[in-house]
């Protein structure tokens, strides 16, 4: 009984919650139901409890969405969301990009490259078939928690044929300020898991910087609260203070810390197994047997985060034509096509402009340059959407009819006009009629562009047949050739848009679909 008294005594003396317990300490009766008080740190750390093997699989669950949730958070964040379904490397792949957060985009792209090259060293982005069952692409929710087996069984998230590759998504919005993304890569081969592998990357929402882990003081201010209540688990009643963690075990916290799971409103830490300190052999325990889970109120741990100083700070703008041109284009992994529109502008390429942005769709404007005096406005608006535009030169000549110097005035004078007009550099040309070769390609000094899908849409076909065409020909790498002068060619764009955006295409203007290697003849005729 005495003992019990001192030991309520000087336990409560470290709690100002159980002031009023011990202002009345001495008067109370015997309480059977008694026991010590839960000591609590500075850092707030509780001692969850022992995890087993089994315990550490399922920790791995903490922060599971809904669908509604994370298409929610993926509104909120404007996100542009991906799939890869290939066939013939056998990979399907779910991801998305955050318009503006350069940084984050690389580290997914990085992380899908990396994670696809060994699988498939000659990968090559395949778009599907016309008519083709589509998915939605971006996330679904939870599935980077699903065991090994369902990822690549479920029909959402599975690959084309066993034994491929399935690459899945999640974000998690942690609270009001941090978001968390998880990508996760799966290959079961004979029933055996080949591949399992991930990442997770925790950013602020508001200004997309990753959040670079936890600083060094952090591991030591969570040694010295994880000690503390281990040593009190053990029996210890020392209010001496921990000393700091040796250097091999702070490694260890580090590694835990970073590996630490978010929850709504704390995060947990997994100790393993062997943690050794003076104040634990001291209760008699050389080294922990078990791994020991610890929660950190979420306050507390973004008071020990540190903001990564590399980080690009740029945020997305509200334009949602520009947000479209904030991400990458990355034509080595999903199927890109261009569509390119020549002759304009004219009266109506404001409709088309329209039918693009609807469709946040970017492309290519190969213009004759009076045109261009004649529509500045046009212009204006189309490189203001992010749009691209090559010389269709002055007079739409056949220019391998022409003295070399004239034909070479031709381009460069309609370059010239563009450029004035734009403030951007224009990088390419299309000869008209597709009448070029080498000698003038030289003398020019820029690309010229030629197409590999011709809708011949001059020749009025109707908009069925130019649908039909423009849609199914296409291949990854495709440039499409249109004439915006065409009231027919305009009209189409938007179910020409839908019908490639349904085999799976990305809208890429001709310099993102060559990756700026502009030179020579592109798809010589
Ligand atoms: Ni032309």
């Amino acid at each position: 009984m005495r003992i019990h008294k001192l030991l309520h005594k000087t336990l409560t003396i470290v709690t100002v919650a159980s002031a009023t317990i011990l202002l009345n300490g001495c008067e109370l009766a015997p309480d059977n139901a008694w026991s010590p008080q839960k000591f609590h740190s500075s850092a707030a750390v509780q001692l969850l409890k022992n995890t087993t093997a089994d315990d550490n699989k399922s920790s791995k669950n903490a922060a599971v969405n809904t669908q509604e949730t994370y298409q929610a958070t993926a509104q909120k964040l404007q996100l542009q969301q991906r799939i890869i379904t290939n066939p013939k490397a056998n990979i399907a792949a779910r991801f998305f990009y955050i318009p503006g957060a350069h940084t984050i985009n690389d580290t997914i792209t990085a992380y899908l490259r990396t994670t696809i090259s060994p699988h498939s060293s000659s990968y090559k982005p395949q778009a599907l078939p016309h008519g083709a069952t589509t998915q939605q692409p971006g996330c679904i929710a939870g599935s980077t928690d699903w065991d090994a087996h369902t990822i690549v069984t479920d029909p959402r998230t599975a690959p084309p044929a066993a034994g491929g590759l399935a690459i899945v998504c999640d974000i998690t919005e942690l609270t009001p300020e941090h978001t968390k993304i998880q990508l996760r890569a799966v290959q079961v081969r004979s029933g055996t898991t080949s591949t399992d592998t991930h990442i997770s990357i925790v950013f602020n929402s508001q200004t997309h910087t990753i959040v670079g882990g936890f600083s060094a003081a952090a591991a030591q201010e969570f040694w010295r609260a994880a000690i503390d209540i281990l040593r009190r688990e053990a029996g210890s009643l020392s209010l001496a203070p921990v000393t700091d963690a040796p250097a091999s075990q702070l490694q260890t916290v580090q590694k835990a810390l970073d590996d630490a799971e978010f929850h709504s409103d704390h995060i947990t830490v997994r100790l393993p197994a062997g943690i050794a300190a003076p104040e634990l052999a001291a209760v008699g325990i050389t080294a922990t047997t078990d791994p020991t889970t610890f929660a950190i109120p979420y306050q507390t741990a973004q008071r020990w985060m540190e903001t990564a100083p590399h980080t690009a700070q740029e945020s997305a703008k509200n334009n949602t034509i520009s947000a479209k041109h904030n991400v990458p284009t990355v034509c080595d992994l999903l199927p890109c096509v261009a569509l390119t529109y020549d002759d304009g502008p004219g009266g109506y390429t404001t409709q088309l402009l329209d039918s693009l942005a609807e469709a946040q769709v970017s492309t290519t404007f190969f213009v004759i340059g009076p045109l261009v005096q004649q529509y500045p406005d046009v212009i204006k608006r189309a490189n203001a959407e992010g749009h691209e535009f090559g010389s269709h030169t002055l007079h739409h000549h056949d220019l391998t009819e022409l003295p070399l110097a004239e034909a070479k005035h031709e381009v460069l004078a309609g370059k010239q006009i563009i450029e004035e007009l734009t403030g951007k550099p224009v990088k390419h040309f299309r000869p008209p009629y597709g009448a070029i070769n080498e000698t003038i390609v030289k003398e020019v000094g820029l690309a010229a562009i030629l197409w590999n899908v011709d809708t011949n849409d001059w020749r009025k076909p109707g908009k069925e047949a130019l649908i039909k065409h423009a849609v199914e020909t296409p291949r990854a790498g495709s440039i499409i050739l249109f004439h915006d002068i065409h009231p027919d060619s305009v009209a189409v764009a938007p179910d020409v848009i839908s019908g490639l955006k349904k085999r799976g295409f990305q809208f890429v203007t001709v310099s993102e679909l060559l990756d700026n290697n502009l030179q020579g003849i592109i798809y010589d005729r």
